[in-house]
């Protein structure tokens, strides 16, 4: 066996190794190296052991470095100065780039064929290779387009935008773009109607995702991501590269669980996130009704004295937590309470902060032990015998009109049922609602008490006055 072929089967098995490892916290870091390093071998050997039928080398290694050195440098700085609320922003920047990838190696090797073609080559038989170039062009720039949008709508440079009948026409737009692939299929790549489909398939990205509500844009991305998989799966194919199939593979397949796991956690369908706007107009119309009533507060010294008092206390982390970085603080108020004798645990709701796994992620990072973290359908047992919950900058997941409330955007969502607690305890900074945009009942009700600030700042002054008790 070749020895490129044995540094692209090493890759693949790292590529599946590493994925198997990133579903656990205690083995993702791990994971993503081993992936990482099994990607850089697969590059490495392609650079410098890849012979074409005549025994020549890849040659352009000017271009090949020169992309290397300045995208690395680019990708390194960009990654290590990301917010961890931000991460959601980079992955849809980066899977944007993949995606234009796979849609310049489709172009690239179009024009490869038109140069054949011109020179005489017999164009029967090319219809297999133009339709995987064609599947890849489409796939890849839907991808790059509405992975762009996507970006700028998480960073808030590009606004929710739709119109009546919008989905109509993109429909259209999607069939008028398939149609125009086929033919060109047909006709075994003649003409430029190529250029034409790379612009509408382009046009179909942006209007794909401009309409999709800001909280459904995790799910957006996970399904670009997965398109961007399939994309590069073609290019695999066009250049018989296996790793490049295996990897493409891998990232659709990933990326399409994923799509349907997220969507599983809010009780949504597929198609309802693509074409219902959730967060949108129904958001705004339903802050103006339902909920309304008076809310109590309670003071630091009370707040520590309730839970230092408790035998049970269950923490809930939201996006406000990551926002403050107070996982730290977080992690001190757990361990000052646990020497106090109060059991601690954590309820981590699938979809809380802003992307997949954010809470465990966060958590990790200030070395909270995992066994501390339960799952949405444990945890709303354990609220059963639960003295007191910490709310901490979580808003939406414990919101319950997502049970009680038809009209409500987020109904149908499953949530943390924090009200069979005991006492409830929210942090927050104000009255403000969270990311669907939707008053939440929960802290008008006569077990709750609302202890306002920044999470860090409180936490801190928590710890200090439970260890001064
Ligand atoms: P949210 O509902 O967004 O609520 C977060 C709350 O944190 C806000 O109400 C905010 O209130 C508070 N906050 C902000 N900064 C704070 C600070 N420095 N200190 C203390 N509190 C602070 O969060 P959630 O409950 O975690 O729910 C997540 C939402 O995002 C859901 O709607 C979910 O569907 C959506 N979503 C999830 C994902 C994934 S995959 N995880 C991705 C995108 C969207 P104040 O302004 O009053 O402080």
């Amino acid at each position: 066996m070749h020895i490129l072929t044995i540094c692209y089967l090493f890759a693949s098995v790292t590529f599946i190794l590493g994925l198997k490892m990133l579903s656990h916290p205690a083995t993702a870091r791990k994971g993503n190296l081993l992936a990482a390093a099994g990607m850089g071998i697969a590059i490495a050997g392609t650079i410098f052991l890849y012979r074409n039928e005549n025994g020549a080398p890849l040659g352009n290694y000017e271009w090949i470095f020169g992309g290397l050195i300045i995208g690395g440098i680019i990708g390194t700085v960009v990654a290590k100065k990301v917010k961890m609320t931000a991460m959601p922003e980079m992955v849809s920047m980066f899977n944007g780039m993949g995606g234009a990838c796979a849609a310049l190696i489709s172009l690239v090797e179009y024009n490869h064929l038109q140069h054949l073609i011109a020179a005489g080559e017999s164009i029967e038989g090319m219809s297999g290779t133009v339709l995987v170039i064609v599947l890849g062009l489409i796939i890849g720039s839907i991808s790059f387009s509405g992975s762009m949008i996507a970006w700028g709508k998480l960073n808030g440079t590009i606004k929710d935008y739709s119109f009546a009948g919008q989905n109509i026409v993109n429909i259209i737009l999607l069939l008028a773009t398939l149609l125009l692939g086929a033919w060109v299929v047909i006709q075994h790549g003649e003409g430029n109607l190529l250029y034409v489909i790379f612009a509408a398939a382009l046009l179909y990205g942006v209007m794909f995702v401009m309409p999709i509500g800001g909280a459904d844009m995790p799910v957006v991305i996970s399904l670009l991501n997965s398109f961007t998989g399939v994309a590069a799966a073609f290019g695999g194919f066009l250049y018989d590269n296996k790793v490049m199939l295996t990897g493409g593979i891998l990232v659709g397949a990933a990326g399409t669980l994923l799509t349907v796991l997220m969507c599983k956690a809010m009780n949504r369908s597929l198609k309802n996130v693509l074409i219902g706007s959730f967060g949108g107009a129904h958001a705004a119309a339903s802050t103006t009704e339902g909920v309304q009533g008076s809310y109590k507060e309670i003071s630091l010294s009370d707040a520590a004295m309730v839970m230092g008092y408790a035998n049970k206390v269950m923490i809930v982390p939201g996006y406000g937590l990551a926002v403050a970085q107070a996982q730290h603080a977080c992690h001190e108020l757990e361990k000052v309470l646990v020497d106090k004798g109060v059991e601690v645990k954590y309820a981590i709701h699938p979809v809380a902060g802003r992307m997949p796994g954010h809470m465990n992620v966060l958590l990790a990072e200030a070395d909270v032990p995992y066994e501390k973290l339960l799952e949405m359908d444990d945890a709303n047992e354990e609220f059963k015998t639960t003295d007191v919950v910490l709310i901490l900058g979580a808003n939406d997941v414990v919101n319950p009109a997502a049970k009680t409330d038809p009209a409500s955007p987020i109904y149908g969502m499953p949530i943390l049922e924090v009200e069979s607690a005991k006492t409830v305890i929210v942090n927050k900074r104000s009255m403000k609602p969270g990311y669907a945009g939707i008053e939440n009942g929960l802290f008008f009700q006569p077990k709750t008490s609302m202890l306002f600030g920044d999470a860090k700042k409180v936490l801190q002054e928590l710890v200090s006055e439970i260890k001064s008790a």
